[in-house]
């Protein structure tokens, strides 16, 4: 009841801005602050972010520039989700040490293994720039002069409002970043694609990291000479744990959302985009799965590939019933009737609404072809496999052979053989291109049919001639083909007409994010986002999510699933035991957790929930997130560390176009489950006895 009118309250008086909605620039963090505080924040926006003094800032890293990471030790120990640190715990693992599958600790700093190509960023500052570059200077002159500054600096001048403002920020760049622990993919990836984006969860999403300076502390390229950082901040962990209700902050780098797009672009992600997407991957996805289940060789070749596909695919299923629960399009369109009334008069704004939607016009056809090439014919590996092929024989006939020129590349190359499957790819390809006859508007495009035509008539028959024409299908044969061989075969045809330059088969238009950041309509929101600020001076304007640093804060809290159904917002050690199957590979957890919820003997991390003695697992709360913020710092309102962020529920990640605190949750790790596997399962202690843990 006291929701209710409450919720009713803040539609009549907060306008559009609701509650816990936002993701906020931590250089302006004053601005909010008040509302911050009046939530349960104990801290000062100087303890939030602050150049002169060491701050919380201080301790939030950009882990390789697509995930968030925390620093939780004087000596640059490093905390971040499994499936971020799964690329190089991949690329340092063999079939004699399968960290991936087993876990990794290393029990001295000398065990800790160089992540080759890993490199974390910790922001020193940003600042406004909005007015400089008014004054003539440009982004790359204020980039480079911030790079002088120091060892190691980063710099970059981002827009923010569609560019209505530019910030510069400047990182210190570290790249001796070192493995120093990883639970098996039993924990770290528990419940696997199942459970994805859903909630109950008990994932152990965690992985942990070092990262390493020169002997004075400056950011250096891998040496045997450097030492663990010594960092300005580390976070201090709370092994309390946070009760519902209790205030939580996200700290980190979120990658991309879309808080002011016309109902147009609305419409286009929910009644053509995503849906075309879902459709292709669910039928992608049921071929692969069937494969995998005829044959357990495929299912580990294909397992990655799965998660990728199925990443994506689950998040627009929500995005999409998530929209049309909220009513997202019609709200906006409402919303715009309202501004272009207000708008009418006002010479600079009047016609603003009626060329945006121009634009959209003009552009969604051809977007929606290259987002529909995008999921068809570029996924088809064998015409990715002979561009290669053909790249490396004319490296290594130019004297300059991949395995020694380019180790790298030669060992992608190598990785893409060995999770390859032929027969599988062949099915996937006839698959697409029935799907690009289908969601092509007017059917078939005639460049594609002409080639068809020439094999008989049919996708199918076309497809079988290239699988059974091409070298490339396997390794064996491509390595057995001579250049000219390579050079002719025909699926290279294939891969032209599925480029987007003018051999394709696509209207000129480059792939982009989403619909709205094609130049044409990308534009017109400069003067929109300038004109709505004044048309709606009440609303709480925030920058959309664009890979640079945020604050979101909110509280611990469960939500109504279902009629009648509760969701809490706390999973525990019990609940993951319950789901314990040997028999199903994404719920086959190691015999040591097992051993050890058998004896009980859960040590210092356990906690009493309703009445019994657990370990607490996942949590959920109501912060805005969204990709990047993997591996966020979940943090209490003293800031100390109370989980890791690794996911949302599917059915809230519409909240990249419009978050409903009644619905959207994030999902963290509860760092006591953290502090349990390092401990029991791990047997690392070392490493919490360098942590601060209050
Ligand atoms: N949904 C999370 C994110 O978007 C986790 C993805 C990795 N896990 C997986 N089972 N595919 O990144
Ligand atoms: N797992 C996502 C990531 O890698 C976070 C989930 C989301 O909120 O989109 O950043």
């Amino acid at each position: 009841m006291k929701r209710t009118l409450l919720t009713l309250l803040c539609t009549l008086l907060c306008a559009s801005s609701f509650a816990d909605e936002g993701m906020w620039l931590p250089g302006l963090i004053r601005e909010r602050i008040g509302d911050m505080r009046s939530k349960g924040f104990r801290l000062t926006a100087e303890d939030v972010y602050s150049v002169n003094r060491a701050s919380m800032k201080d301790a939030v890293v950009s882990v390789g520039g697509f995930c968030t990471g925390e620093i939780v030790s004087d000596r640059g120990l490093l905390l971040t989700n499994h499936h971020c640190g799964y690329p190089a715990i991949q690329r340092l693992s063999s079939v004699d040490h399968d960290y991936l599958t087993h876990g990794f600790w290393a029990l001295s700093d000398t065990e800790e293994l160089p992540a080759e190509g890993l490199f974390v960023r910790i922001l020193v500052r940003m600042e406004e720039v909005t007015d400089r570059l008014a004054a003539g200077e440009t982004a790359a002159e204020i980039a480079a002069a911030a790079e002088r500054e120091g060892t190691g600096y980063r710099a970059a001048v981002e827009p923010m409002y569609y560019g209505n403002q530019h910030f510069l920020f400047v990182y210190e760049q570290f790249d001796d970043v070192r493995l120093v622990g990883a639970p098996p993919s039993s924990i770290g990836k528990f419940g696997g694609d199942t459970d994805n984006w859903m909630w109950p969860r008990h994932t152990g999403d965690f992985s942990v990291f070092r990262i390493y300076a020169s002997p004075d502390n400056r950011p250096a390229a891998y040496s045997p000479e450097n030492v663990p950082y010594r960092p300005r901040r580390h976070f201090a962990v709370s092994a309390r744990g946070a009760e519902e209700g209790a205030f939580t902050m996200i700290y980190g780098f979120p990658g991309n959302t879309q808080q002011y797009i016309l109902s147009d672009a609305v419409e286009y992600v929910q009644h053509r985009s995503d849906p075309m997407k879902i459709d292709l991957r669910t039928q992608r996805l049921d071929l692969i799965a069937a494969a995998q289940e005829a044959d357990p060789a495929v299912r580990i070749k294909y397992a990655a590939k799965h998660a990728l596909i199925a990443n994506p695919w689950k998040k627009w299923q929500g995005e999409v019933i998530g929209l049309e629960r909220l009513g997202t399009a019609d709200r906006k369109r409402d919303y715009e009737r309202r501004f272009a009334a207000w708008a009418a008069d006002k010479p600079e704004y009047a016609h603003l609404l009626d060329s945006m939607r121009a634009a959209y016009a003009a552009a969604a056809e051809p977007f929606f072809i290259a987002e529909l090439i995008n999921e068809t014919g570029r996924t088809i590996e064998l015409a990715l496999l002979a561009e290669q092929n053909l790249l490396r024989r004319r490296a290594a006939a130019a004297g300059t052979p991949w395995s020694e020129a380019k180790p790298e590349l030669e060992k992608q190359y190598l990785k893409l053989y060995d999770d390859y499957d032929a027969a599988l790819d062949r099915r996937l390809a006839k698959c697409v291109l029935h799907g690009l006859a289908h969601y092509y508007p007017g059917g078939m495009p005639r460049k594609m049919q002409d080639e068809i035509d020439r094999a008989g008539g049919t996708i199918d028959a076309y497809v079988d001639a290239l699988y059974d024409r091409s070298p490339s299908v396997s390794r064996e044969t491509a390595e057995a083909a001579d250049t000219a061989a390579l050079a002719a075969d025909p699926v290279l045809r294939l891969r032209k007409l599925f480029s987007f330059g003018p051999e394709g088969i696509g209207r000129g238009m480059m792939l982009r994010r989403n619909l709205s950041d094609v130049p044409s309509i990308e534009r017109w929101y400069r003067p929109y986002l300038r004109a709505l600020r004044a048309f709606d001076p009440g609303r709480a304007f925030f920058p959309d999510a664009n890979s640079t640093l945020r604050v979101a804060y909110g509280s611990v809290r469960g939500y109504d699933y279902a009629d009648g159904e509760y969701h809490k917002p706390l999973t525990t050690l019990d609940g993951l035991i319950a789901k314990d199957n040997p028999a199903i590979y994404d719920y086959d957890i190691p015999q040591s957790l097992r051993d050890l919820h058998a004896s009980g003997d859960y040590g210092r991390w356990s906690a009493l929930i309703d009445g019994r003695r657990t370990v607490p697992v996942c949590f959920l709360a109501d912060n805005q997130t969204t990709g990047g913020n993997s591996g966020s710092p979940v943090l209490n309102a003293r800031g100390e560390l109370i989980g890791i962020n690794f996911d949302r529920t599917w059915r809230s990640t519409m909240s990249d176009i419009e978050f409903d605190p009644e619905l959207c949750r994030n999902i963290a790790v509860d760092i006591r489950y953290v502090l349990t596997v390092i401990d029991r399962i791990g047997g690392a202690g070392r490493l919490i006895d360098e942590m601060t843990i209050r």
